[in-house]
């Protein structure tokens, strides 16, 4: 047994466990590690969660056509060789299956030298096809992904997870606090994908009435409401080939979610006042700081569309869970500035380094990056001093929320604590209610009387 098949891994799919079980003995006496779900379901959860060099699928369970299966797998992970095994004398499926992006086929009843050599072959494939994405992709930066800063393991999770997304055309949904870049994560993914010359058009959701959006999004036609003076063609047409990113996604109001369903579903849109439907070929991606989750449970995000938009999901981490990523992102907007200020400021003064990483960063990125352009325009020296930093960050410390020790008759009661926390919370995002609220997980009127309570 070579190298390579000793540390392959396959996935296998198929509804009757005795199949899996049989391939999974079969293929360890080959020395070729497996594992088996009897859902489609249960395999795209395990895609996720572990990294398989090519799965085998049966086409036929409950549930689920090969061919919705196929693209589903294809799809979400582009890289990863699918194998349909379809019953002797049902080619036409084969068939349809390798339209639909499978690798390869094998039929029922397996045989299993022949199952061997078809996986061989397909891991073989996967390697190679990876070797020149990382051909491709070499840069002097390890592990980045566009113009993104960022060394912590959670920024080089993500950079892999951004590879592999850029390369597929499957919708995804960008989540994470305000300022962690999301748009910048977005404008990545396209200017990595196969749409890269095509255009990149971005709207935000929760800046336009539900009219203005409709017609923002479909277009119009000439006349269709009073405003209408001539024809528009819409954002879906504009990006066409290209990617759209709609941002601010949670706060696109109930009405238009529905017509914005029927779009992705029909791949078409209908301009406001026309009767007919016009095609696109557009990527779209989906941003919010939201918990749609949560906002889908509350009934103020529909599910259906929740589904369709977050075919791959990618969480942003907040800054402060980036590590010293602080300091990278710190130097980097400092030259920014420095040359765009004409100042040679050229570094931070003892301390400061401390102070950026001890902050909370409610802001995320944004902030930093205000903060260092602030500093950068105050500064009178070389370098920035802890008094060209904002009070907020030069007196905070990690201390702030003092718990208490061991000693019993020094610890206060869980109330005390939430007082303190939400007022810590408070201070740190400048006392933006709003913000307070989304951090804490709770709502503005529930803050306001639980401090009222407490006097
Ligand atoms: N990893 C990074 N490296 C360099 N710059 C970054 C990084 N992440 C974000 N930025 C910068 O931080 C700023 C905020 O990013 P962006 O606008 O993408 O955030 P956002 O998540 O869309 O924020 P919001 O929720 O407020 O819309 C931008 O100037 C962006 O270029
Ligand atoms: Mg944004």
């Amino acid at each position: 047994m070579n190298q390579t098949m000793s540390n392959a891994n396959v996935l296998i799919v198929d509804d009757e466990r005795n199949m899996c079980e049989l391939i999974e003995t079969d293929l360890r006496l080959r020395g070729i590690n497996s594992r088996w779900c009897l859902s489609a379901a249960d395999a795209v959860e395990a895609l996720h969660q572990e990294n398989f060099d090519v799965v085998l699928t049966d086409v036929k369970m409950p549930g689920t056509t090969g061919l919705q299966l196929c693209r589903q797998f294809t799809e979400t992970r582009p890289d990863v060789p699918v194998i349909v095994m379809t019953a002797f004398g049902t080619l036409e499926t084969a068939i349809t299956a390798m339209r639909a992006g499978a690798y390869d086929f094998i039929t029922k009843p397996i045989e299993m030298d022949l199952l061997a050599i078809t996986l061989r072959r397909a891991i073989e494939h996967r390697q190679l096809s990876e070797q020149v994405r990382l051909l491709n992709a070499s840069s002097d930066e390890v592990g980045a992904f566009g113009e993104m800063i960022g060394k912590s393991p959670a920024m080089v999770k993500l950079y892999e997870q951004l590879q592999r997304v850029a390369q597929s055309d499957a919708a995804v949904l960008i989540c994470g606090e305000s300022g962690t870049g999301k748009e910048l994560v977005a404008r990545s993914i396209h200017a990595n994908s196969r749409r890269s010359d095509q255009p990149f058009v971005a709207v935000n959701c929760g800046a336009l009435s539900e009219t203005l959006l409709e017609s923002e999004l479909f277009g119009h036609v000439k006349g269709a409401f009073t405003d209408a003076r001539s024809e528009r063609r819409g954002l879906f047409l504009e990006a066409d080939g290209g990617t759209l990113l709609l941002d601010e996604m949670g706060e696109m109001p109930m009405p238009m979610q529905v017509k914005l369903l029927r779009t992705l579903e029909e791949r078409s849109v209908r301009p406001v006042g026309s009767d007919k439907d016009i095609p696109f070929d557009v990527r779209v991606l989906t941003a919010t700081n939201r918990d749609l989750e949560t906002s889908v449970a509350e009934g103020r995000f529909r599910e259906d569309l929740f589904y369709r938009i977050n075919v791959i999901g990618i969480q942003l981490p907040p800054l402060r869970a980036r590590g010293t990523d602080t300091l990278r992102l710190a130097e980097h907007f400092l030259k920014q500035f420095a040359r765009s200020e004409r100042k040679s400021v050229d570094g931070f003064a003892e301390g400061v380094a401390e102070k950026l990483l001890a902050y909370s960063w409610p802001g995320n990125i944004r902030e930093l990056r205000n903060v260092i352009e602030r500093a950068v325009a105050l500064t009178r020296y070389d370098k920035i001093t802890i008094e060209d930093l904002p009070e907020k960050i030069s007196n905070f410390s990690a201390g702030t929320l003092f718990i208490g020790g061991l000693d019993p008759s020094e610890l206060v009661p869980m109330e005390d604590i939430e007082r303190r926390y939400i007022n810590h919370v408070l201070e740190a995002v400048g006392g933006n209610q709003t913000q307070a609220a989304r951090i804490l997980g709770l709502d503005r009127k529930t803050i306001y009387r639980k401090l009222k309570q407490e006097g």
